[in-house]
């Protein structure tokens, strides 16, 4: 709040400097006085004003209502002020301010508890409250919309529109205020705008209702009603209300305010105004009046209660100074006025007090109601109270006493309250847990919470539903939920709120141990104000000390505490848990690899925050967290930006990158690992580091393996095995070698593949890397069932499986068990090759092996005589195949998927999948799916077509017989056979029949002979 003199120098200037300085002084008087009694501080002096801060250094509720209050005050104390002035000086000119207020974030220097402390606020919010402070009209307050928004329906203000402002592009939306409405708190204003339907609650309306029944029947009853901030204490009385609101009863209404705790008797002249219909803006003498009459109907005595009423009412000539009395014993009086109304009072009806907010309540109010009280049990008296935990009663154990707590929302009825705001049964599901994680069952917060949501546009309205539009992680909490939670934080005394602070940067939960090597306070100072913390429900305990550990109550209460720090501190903070970290766990380091690297992260070492990025994305790819380790490599290639560009972060960089294969491999994201690496490229060829370089070129090389160039590939990765091998670094070169296998299986060249093989193991005797070695006899077997020697394919798919299970490593478990899979699958034996697909299903950790045993339990299908389910499961994937460019699946899987629709009767779709297939095999030159896709043209074309079937198997043939895929050349020679019988020649069919049944018999092959043997025997003889 920017609050400014209009008019003092010419005042000066005509009356001297001396008596406008002490004008002055007595203005400031003013103004000091005016904020100080809405908690606000002083910040400035301005020379003919001030700048005043409400709820900063320290956090206050409502600061924005408190901000105008004062406003409001001020001008009403310049006025009278100015008027005396005026009287005593004559020819005076009017003495009025212009007020500016805004709200928002400032940066305070110091922070203390004392509100005299030295500090200085900076920054936009401050520039802009200076402002608005400029364009208003002299004795008016004017605020911006923040302001405006924070406290509508508590004021009536003017809308002036938009205003620009120096130092701002946009135009800022400017209200002038008018005057306070009736409505006082938070829950007023909401009760005029509309309710939520009121939700549970139905057990606790029951014991009022109760209360209410006993105390009819002269049994005097009261009820403390206490719950958190914003759960429902209001809202409960006003349900009451309601329910009661045909009975003859008296029902009078006293509120404590945030702001009124200095205010002596605030709640009780709220009462005694409510009782004899006083309104605001009657003067002394109706209220006087009114008074008066009242006592009269009530038949209570005049001398003994009027004077003290109109004294704690401010009426000038209370008569209250002709009575001598001690200030004890005019405390009394007005105690005992009150309690005599009340009871004459309920002698005509019943009567219902209800007393809210008492965690704000000024000395003398909680006084005289502690004595009322004790005079009530015989009376038709209903007396309620609301408050907060902070605030702790003191009137004892009473029979006609009972205590209230009101719990949070559970989170069907959360769920229950979101439904009737957004007015809509369907939630997203995401949007319903991060509304149950940021609210905890607090209605108060459930409604800011949404009414932000729908604010800012996170979540916009789509015919019945709500989608989210944006990234709801970077939503921040409402200024409204924050103030109340910070307030509650502040109001800790400094050293306990500080470590409230500083572990909230720790997070939810943290051990005693780690908490006491950071704050480095003496062991019981650290206890006594942790169990402050533990006392007031902010932290609760876990454990035994010393191994105890802490939480947060309340997510929101970690959050909000944490937003409070400075950056500075905050970065200071992380580097100190950082530190206690190593310092507690020294053995035990890669635990903690992630958490260090998170605190790190967020300090000012990113030398640290780098070193463990790298080493917990090493630690996720062990344990195949690919997508944790993806977030660890982004988050460290984005610092590595931030550091100098020396020889070591170069190479810290490129082997970082080089590391990433089975990341982006698992995670289908392949293509932007081409990008990087591509990027990076100059820079790993700059360093003269040959063991580096082969393993970036291995990561290079898998790209291109991934785009399908197959050729490209070969060179790339011949080139990272050479380097590899020259440095010595048997491990990568083994990891080139398994890459290259792969490479040639496509290409068909498959005794390269088996060579390789060899050449792998070799490697891996020097340096064992499982990965790379199930992965290199993966291959293999796949060549072998390439090649048709099942029972070959068989044993190495069955080496890599126990390898894989040795190591207890899913991902490989998975990889192994689908290439089991394929290889029964080829061969025949149908049952196994669903089997072994359903367990690598089952175990595939990443979405990429997920996707590979799916295609081969999907094919399994179609073979075992269910294609629709197979067709299934393979079209599903082929999306996200394809979205991925990884055309090693995507090759295989397009002639899978072919060969499912054929064997389903789909021929057009089958035709319009497998002639895709030939495009793209031609086109990566993967011969022996080529082969396989022309074969099963042939295949359909002979059903459809047939003159066209002998150019799709005849190509087919000679494919299978180039690569000597022998299997699958069997497999074509007999729809050759078939094709030959088709067009009556007998003896070709014969020739081509008895070839495949040749070889079929020679590999064992399953299913596929006896096929051939009934197509022979239907051959006419002769
Ligand atoms: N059971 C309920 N069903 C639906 N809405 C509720 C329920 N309880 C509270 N609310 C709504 O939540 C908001 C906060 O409730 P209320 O103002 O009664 O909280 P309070 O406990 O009095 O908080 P404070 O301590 O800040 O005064 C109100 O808008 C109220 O209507
Ligand atoms: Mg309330």
């Amino acid at each position: 709040m920017f609050c400014d003199m209009e008019g003092f120098t010419a005042l000066s200037e005509k009356l001297g400097p001396e008596e406008a300085y002490s004008i002055m002084d007595q203005v400031y008087e003013i103004l000091i006085h005016k904020v100080h009694d809405y908690e606000g501080t002083v910040n400035e002096m301005t020379g003919d004003g001030i700048m005043a801060l409400f709820g900063a250094p320290i956090a206050l509720e409502d600061a924005p209502q408190r901000a105008i209050r004062s406003a409001i005050a001020i001008h009403r104390e310049m006025f009278k002020f100015s008027d005396t002035m005026k009287q005593e000086r004559g020819g005076m000119t009017s003495l009025k301010m212009r007020i500016g207020i805004h709200t928002g974030p400032v940066v305070v220097g110091t922070l203390g508890n004392n509100l005299r402390v030295e500090f200085k606020a900076v920054g936009d919010t401050v520039n802009l409250a200076s402002r608005i402070e400029g364009i208003a009209d002299p004795g008016t307050t004017y605020v911006t919309e923040e302001t405006f928004k924070l406290t509508e329906g508590l004021f009536r203000f003017e809308a002036l529109g938009d205003f620009k402002v120096k130092g701002k592009d946009e135009a800022v939306k400017t209200y002038r205020v008018i005057a306070p409405s009736t409505r006082r708190t938070r829950f007023d204003v909401s009760a005029e705008r509309g309710l939520t339907p009121f939700l549970g609650r139905e057990r606790e309306l029951e014991l009022l209702l109760d209360g209410f029944e006993r105390s009819r029947a002269g049994r005097g009853q009261a009820f403390s009603i206490m719950a958190e901030a914003g759960v429902g204490k209001s809202r409960l009385l006003y349900e009451f209300r309601k329910a009661i609101a045909n009975e003859d009863v008296t029902f009078l209404e006293g509120k404590c305010l945030s702001y009124s705790r200095g205010v002596a008797y605030h709640p009780v002249i709220d009462i005694l105004k409510a009782n004899f219909d006083i309104r605001d803006g009657d003067g002394d003498t109706e209220i006087r009046e009114k008074v008066k009459k009242g006592l009269k109907i009530l038949g209570a005595d005049e001398a003994s209660t009027l004077p003290y009423f109109l004294e704690i009412l401010s009426v000038k000539d209370s008569g209250i100074d002709k009575i001598p009395m001690s200030p004890e014993a005019r405390k009394e009086r007005i105690i005992e006025a009150l309690n005599r109304i009340v009871l004459k009072g309920s002698e005509i009806r019943p009567l219902i007090m209800a007393i809210e907010d008492l965690h704000w309540i000024d000395k003398s109010s909680e006084e005289s109601f502690k004595s009322l009280l004790e005079s009530i049990p015989g009376a038709k008296v209903l007396l309620l109270f609301t408050y907060r935990p902070e605030f702790v009663h003191t009137w004892g154990a009473k029979s006609y006493h009972s205590q209230i707590t009101l719990n949070r929302l559970s989170n069907r009825e959360s769920i229950m309250m979101v439904s009737h705001l957004l007015d809509t049964e369907e939630l997203d599901s995401a949007l319903e847990e991060f509304i149950l994680e940021k609210t905890e069952g607090i209605p108060f917060f459930i409604e800011e919470l949404i009414k932000s949501l729908k604010e800012l546009k996170i979540i916009v309205r789509e015919g019945k539903r709500y989608r989210i539009a944006k990234d709801i992680k970077e939503v921040t909490i409402p200024s409204t939920i924050q103030d109340v939670i910070m307030a509650r934080v502040d109001s800790l005394a400094e050293g306990v709120k500080g470590l409230l602070q500083t572990v909230s940067a720790v997070g939810r939960e943290f051990s005693y141990y780690l908490i006491k090597r950071i704050t480095n306070s003496a062991e019981q100072e650290l206890l006594s104000q942790l169990s402050v913390l533990k006392d007031s429900e902010l932290l609760y305990e876990r454990g035994i000390y010393p191994e105890s550990t802490y939480i947060f109550k309340h997510a929101l209460t970690q959050e909000v505490a944490y937003n409070g720090l400075l950056l500075k501190r905050r970065k200071d903070i992380h580097e100190e848990i950082g530190e206690a970290i190593e310092a507690l766990y020294p053995d035990r380091l890669e635990e903690h690899y992630e958490l260090l690297a998170y605190h790190y992260v967020r300090s000012a070492n990113t030398e640290k925050a780098v070193e463990y990025l790298e080493l917990a994305n090493q630690k996720a790819i062990k344990v195949h967290a690919m997508e944790e380790a993806k977030t660890h490599f982004d988050e460290a290639m984005e610092l590595l930006d931030t550091l100098p560009d020396t020889e070591v972060n170069r190479q810290r960089r490129v082997s970082l990158l080089a590391n990433q294969v089975p990341v982006f491999r698992a995670l289908f994201k392949v293509p932007e690992y081409y990008e990087l690496l591509t990027r990076y490229e100059p820079m790993a060829s700059g360093l003269d580091y040959p063991e580096l370089l082969g393993a970036f070129y291995v990561g290079l090389g898998y790209c291109e393996f991934s785009f399908g160039s197959f050729d490209q590939a070969i060179q790339t990765l011949s080139k990272a095995a050479e380097l590899a091998e020259a440095s010595g670094n048997a491990e990568e070169a083994g990891h080139a070698y398994a890459e290259l296998e792969w490479n040639h299986v496509y290409r068909g060249n498959f005794d390269r593949v088996l060579s390789l093989k060899e050449e792998v193991l070799r490697k891996m005797e020097q340096r064992f890397n499982p990965r790379w070695y199930v992965r290199a006899l993966s291959v293999a077997s796949r060549a072998c069932s390439h090649l048709g020697r099942w029972d070959e394919a068989v044993e190495e798919a069955q080496k890599a499986l126990s390898v894989a299970e040795e190591f207890s490593d899913n991902s490989l478990i998975s990889h192994a068990a689908w290439t089991l899979s394929m290889a029964y699958t080829w061969r025949g034996d149908l049952r196994q090759g669903i089997e072994y697909g359903e367990l690598a299903v089952q175990k595939a950790p990443t979405p990429l092996d997920k996707a590979l045993a799916q295609r081969g339990l999907g094919w399994a299908w179609c073979r075992a005589g269910e294609p629709k389910r197979g067709i299934e499961l393979l079209t599903a994937l082929l999306p996200i195949i394809r979205a991925g460019r990884y055309m090693p699946s995507e090759i295989p899987h397009t002639c899978n998927l072919g060969e499912g629709y054929w064997l389903a009767g789909e021929n057009n779709k089958a035709k319009q999948m497998l002639e895709e297939g030939v495009k793209i095999t031609e086109r990566c030159g993967a011969r022996y799916y080529l082969g396989w896709a022309q074969r099963l043209l042939g295949e359909i074309a002979l059903k459809a077509n047939p003159s066209q079937a002998a150019h799709h198997f005849e190509k087919s043939i000679a494919v299978f017989q180039e690569i000597k895929a022998e299997n699958e050349l069997a497999m074509a020679y007999a729809g050759y056979g078939r094709y030959h019988k088709k067009e009556g020649r007998i003896a070709q069919a014969q020739e081509y029949l008895t070839k495949a049944l040749e070889i079929f018999e020679r590999l064992g092959t399953l299913i596929e002979p006896d096929k051939v043997r009934k197509g022979l025997a239907e051959l006419p003889k002769g």
